[in-house]
């Protein structure tokens, strides 16, 4: 088996969409173009790693994504038509938006300063519908915001966002999802999180926008994390000191000094442009926009022309250790939760205890994977004696699934989920009973060994986001893997635009 039957497989497999080709992957989920052929229309058909598919944890998020995004229809929010799950593959078809990601408008360069303010007007007022709604979104960063034809941005993937109501159990997964480079203080935390968060998030991509990286750089995506607890609001330069006042809006470190809604954050921008110094380089000619009323950039009255220098690309690669994606980053989250130090709160509200350390002295996760506080795949196996009959009989079982489980037919299933029920979970109970049992050792060595061919697989076809994932599954098991840390690290550096080498898969 390899990366490109796995895809070959889930396209002919999904019944009423005929799929086009490849938009982009992200980090759980491909994305194709295709005809949705009961209508014949376009859409975005977002369909998940069958690997992680596998991943109960993953599956819900993805089936949480489609049926809150489903309740929210506004013009600055991606519409969902459809998702389902076939034989086990998770999809979700969504409103085709052609013109790109604001990622890589950022990257090209060029934005003007008037078109930043309506792209960060425009998610402002996506965000705002959403959080009157109740929900958070949680992600919001420059490569889930899509330019439609007329220039207009809609923002796509509520992937984790979560009722601002409903029980705080995901709170740490929510938390740990995806790049720390926008992530809100409390978010890096592991605390609960409401609109604010993502008007926090915001400020970071308007900071990026107007200055071409994140506010705060590092070596390691846990110290940026760090960062936006610790640091100060970040400082404009001296050319768009004028809009200090939105970033330190948006971006306080306490929600309550924030802005409360997306819609004062609108209202404070109009105001401020109304008394933009002459030099703020505001009215770009622009037509990104043609016939917006209440449009910044076409609205423009003056044809000068602004560029702001976006050329400097970060050259950081995004989350290379295990703590990576989805369950894995619970690393992250917990260790931030546990070390970062909190913020005064003056009522007093922070629930929990405060645990505050220098974060000096924090050391980030190791190389390895070490941290041994969490891993996405936690045992519940207690130490509890079996008999020889009942570990017998446990291993037989464990035995099928790892069969199953590993058959290319099945991608994954029942191989590490659910906990008492899956070929890792049962192999885990003998040893917890028996640590010795040789046939449970090599039971999750051979689990080990699946992650890492599929990783090898997907780092091998240049699906780098993929393959990070699977590689850190596999490092949740066994942090010590010295092949799927090398995979990880290659994905990290081949996201990044580098050419890894990749390590020569050991012969079991
Ligand atoms: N509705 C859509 N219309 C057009 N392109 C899309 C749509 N949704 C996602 N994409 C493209 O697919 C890529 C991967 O999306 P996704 O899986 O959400 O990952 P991420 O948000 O981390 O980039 C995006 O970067 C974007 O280029
Ligand atoms: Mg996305």
């Amino acid at each position: 088996m390899n990366a490109t039957v796995l895809l070959t497989a889930v396209d002919i497999n999904i019944p009423g969409y005929r799929i086009l080709r490849p938009i982009g992957e992200g980090g759980m989920a491909s994305v194709f173009l295709a005809v949705q052929e009961s209508l014949d229309r376009e859409v975005a058909l977002k369909v998940m790693s069958p690997v992680l598919a596998a991943n109960a944890e993953f599956a819900s998020r993805f089936v949480v994504e489609g049926k809150i995004t489903a309740k929210l229809q506004h013009p600055n929010l991606v519409t969902v038509f459809d998702i389902g799950s076939h034989n086990g593959v998770y999809y979700l078809a969504a409103e085709y938006i052609p013109g790109g990601t604001l990622k890589e408008r950022i990257t090209e360069g060029g934005l003007t300063v008037a078109e930043i303010l309506d792209i960060a007007s425009d998610i402002a007022q996506g965000l705002d519908f959403a959080h009157q709604k109740g929900f958070v979104h949680r992600d919001v960063k420059p490569g889930n915001v899509l330019f439609r034809n007329d220039g207009r941005v809609v923002l796509a993937d509520f992937g984790i966002a979560k009722a601002m109501d409903g029980s705080n159990s995901s709170t740490v997964a929510g938390a740990s999802i995806g790049t720390p480079d926008y992530m809100s203080p409390e978010q890096a935390r592991g605390e609960s999180v409401d609109g604010r968060s993502d008007l926090y998030s915001l400020g970071t991509v308007l900071y990026e926008m107007l200055v071409g990286t994140p506010p705060y750089q590092a070596s390691d995506p846990f110290t940026v994390a760090l960062m936006h607890v610790t640091h100060p609001v970040p400082t404009l330069p001296v050319e768009f000191e004028w809009l200090q006042p939105m970033i330190t809006g948006l971006m306080a470190k306490l929600p309550a000094e924030r802005f409360n809604t997306g819609a004062a954050f609108v209202e404070a921008l109009h105001k401020l442009m109304d008394s933009a110094p002459p030099g703020a380089n505001l009215h770009a000619s622009t037509s990104r926009k043609p016939g917006g009323s209440n449009r910044i950039a076409g609205s423009s009255a003056t044809q000068q022309r602004t560029r702001v220098s976006l050329s400097q690309k970060s050259a950081r690669p995004g989350w290379i250790m295990p703590a990576a994606v989805g369950g894995v980053v619970l690393v992250v989250a917990v260790v931030a939760w546990q070390f970062l130090p909190r913020a005064d709160v003056p009522d007093g509200t922070t629930p929990g205890t405060s645990t505050a350390v220098d974060p000096s002295v924090v050391t980030p996760v190791q190389p390895d994977g070490s941290t041994g506080l969490i891993t996405s795949f936690p045992s519940t196996a207690v130490a509890e004696a079996m008999t020889p009959e009942e570990l017998e009989n446990t291993l037989t079982q464990a035995d099928v699934y790892l069969k199953t489980g590993t058959d290319p037919e099945n991608a994954g299933r029942q191989l590490t989920f659910p906990d008492d029920d899956s070929a890792l979970g049962l192999y885990r109970k003998v040893l917890a009973s028996d640590p010795a049992n040789a046939r449970a050792k090599a039971g999750v060595s051979a689990i080990v060994a699946y992650y890492r061919r599929i990783a090898h697989e997907l780092c091998s076809s240049e699906r780098w986001k993929s393959c990070l994932v699977t590689a850190n599954n596999g490092l949740a098991i066994d942090p010590s893997d010295p092949t799927l840390i090398k995979l990880s690290e290659a994905a990290g550096l081949g996201d990044s635009g580098e050419k890894p080498t990749l390590p020569v898969l050991p012969a079991n």
